[in-house]
């Protein structure tokens, strides 16, 4: 039924401007609900990272700067989510404005039709029920391009991580020869920032079987060279070979079969004492778990757990001391039967009686396998075939230990002199 053009006029183009203006601003929201999105996972990840460190914190009485940066945190996130909060209701407040001069304008023109006798009462509630019918739709539209706008701010977050590459580009080979694998490195260079070289022109190369023990100061780049041989990053230029071939061309995966590394830090997992020997492997048997640990002179500890490898461990490495973690991380690595570990430091929080088992175990364990031993103890290398020193990213010296060691003008036997006066005092 047809009533009033005038007023349905005015309320076509009430619903037509309201849409144009929602389909125009209903972006407006999104970058700052990104923003937002970001500001809660930086609170996130501030909260994991000095939960892990509670002990650090307290003990050097950081607390009133963690908290310090903590309410920064949710300042930031407060903040953020406010401006992203009022960025969307934007285009649902602004169909309630246009939806008020509307209705004014309505009920003007309904009030002017009655005075004028060209409708009845009636009639003009009937046109002021037509507008609110109107306005359950828009603002319900309103409501949605709020939704919508969380939603895509959300999506295009995902995308963004989604997207991310690794840099180091995975190989294709994945026959690797048999037995240990030899290493070789012809002028790597490599930096972790662009302005800082960490490693210059290093040139080397141990046959398979060989062991290597690397010396030098903190700092020189020993345990870069060991992140390399994992390809945990991508080298500046030159190339490192394992086993002959070019570790780029290699899969990742067939890599970390072969090669194993203890670093200086232990992750533990939650789990069993089990599965965080095996890291989840259940292909591995009992039987060679005790093997190995009653070779590292760790049965017995295990042995004195009430309930043996189904002792649940807690993630972090609380539950352990610093030197069984190491052991620990010792037993990983060998069960996987590496055919060229790396370790860096490896004893480096054990006392002297266990280090000397230790080291006994390790060399029974290292047949069939080469080796590269970062050690800060001359004595833990007295079995290694080849020393390397280093001095800030240079190899300063690289040859056979027994040569260097009656070498008297060699940085080894120099280095070996100032431990044996150190051993002495
Ligand atoms: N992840 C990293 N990012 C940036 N620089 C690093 C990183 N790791 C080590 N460095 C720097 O590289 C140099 C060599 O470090 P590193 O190989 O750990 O020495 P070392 O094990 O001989 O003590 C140091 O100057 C160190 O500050
Ligand atoms: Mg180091």
């Amino acid at each position: 039924m047809f009533y009033n053009w005038q007023i349905a006029l005015v309320m076509t183009l009430f619903t037509m401007i309201s849409i144009f203006l929602m389909i125009s601003i209903r972006d407006l929201g999104v970058t700052a609900s990104k923003e937002e999105r970001q500001a809660s996972a930086s609170l996130f990840g501030l909260i994991e990272e000095r939960i892990a460190g509670i002990e650090d914190v307290q003990a050097n009485g950081s607390v009133p700067y963690v908290m310090n940066r903590f309410h920064r945190a949710m300042r930031t996130v407060f903040l953020s989510g406010r401006r992203a909060w009022m960025l969307r209701v934007i285009p649902w407040n602004a169909t309630v404005i246009l939806f008020t001069i509307a209705v004014t304008v309505v009920l003007l023109m309904s009030v002017h039709l009655y005075l004028i006798d060209q409708i009845t009462l009636g009639t003009l509630f009937l046109f002021f029920q037509y507008t609110q019918m109107l306005n359950d739709p828009i603002e319900q539209l309103g409501n949605q391009i709020q939704e919508f706008q969380r939603a895509k701010s959300g999506m295009q977050r995902s995308h963004e991580l989604l997207s991310l590459r690794s840099e180091i580009q995975d190989g294709a080979d994945e026959i690797l020869p048999k037995g240990a694998l030899g290493v070789q490195f012809e002028h790597v260079n490599f930096s972790y920032n662009q302005d800082k070289p960490v490693l210059r022109d290093i040139n080397f190369t141990l046959k398979p079987g060989e062991r290597l023990g690397i010396v030098g100061r903190t700092g020189s780049g020993k345990s870069s060279i060991s992140r390399l041989l994992l390809r945990l990053y991508n080298i500046d230029s030159g190339v490192i070979r394992v086993g002959g071939l070019d570790i780029r061309s290699l899969k990742l995966e067939a890599l970390y079969r072969r090669v194993g590394m203890v670093t200086q830090d232990v992750q533990l997992f939650d789990g069993t004492l089990r599965d965080n020997l095996t890291l989840f492997n259940v292909g591995v048997s009992d039987q060679k778990i005790f093997d190995i640990t009653e070779k590292l002179g760790m049965r017995q500890w295990i042995d004195a757990l009430p309930q043996g490898l189904d002792t649940h461990l807690s993630a972090g490495g609380a539950s352990l001391s610093a030197g069984e973690a190491q052991l620990f991380a010792l037993t990983r690595v060998f069960l996987t039967q590496p055919s060229l570990v790396i370790l860096d430091e490896p004893s480096s929080k054990l006392d002297a009686a266990t280090e000397a088992t230790l080291q006994a175990a390790v060399d029974q364990l290292l047949e069939r396998c080469t080796e590269v031993v970062i050690a800060h103890r001359l004595s833990t290398l007295e079995k290694v075939d080849k020393i390397m020193v280093l001095g800030s990213g240079s190899i300063l010296e690289f040859g056979d230990r027994e040569t260097l060691a009656q070498d008297h003008s060699s940085h080894y036997a120099e280095l070996l002199r100032k431990s044996r006066l150190e051993e002495l005092a």
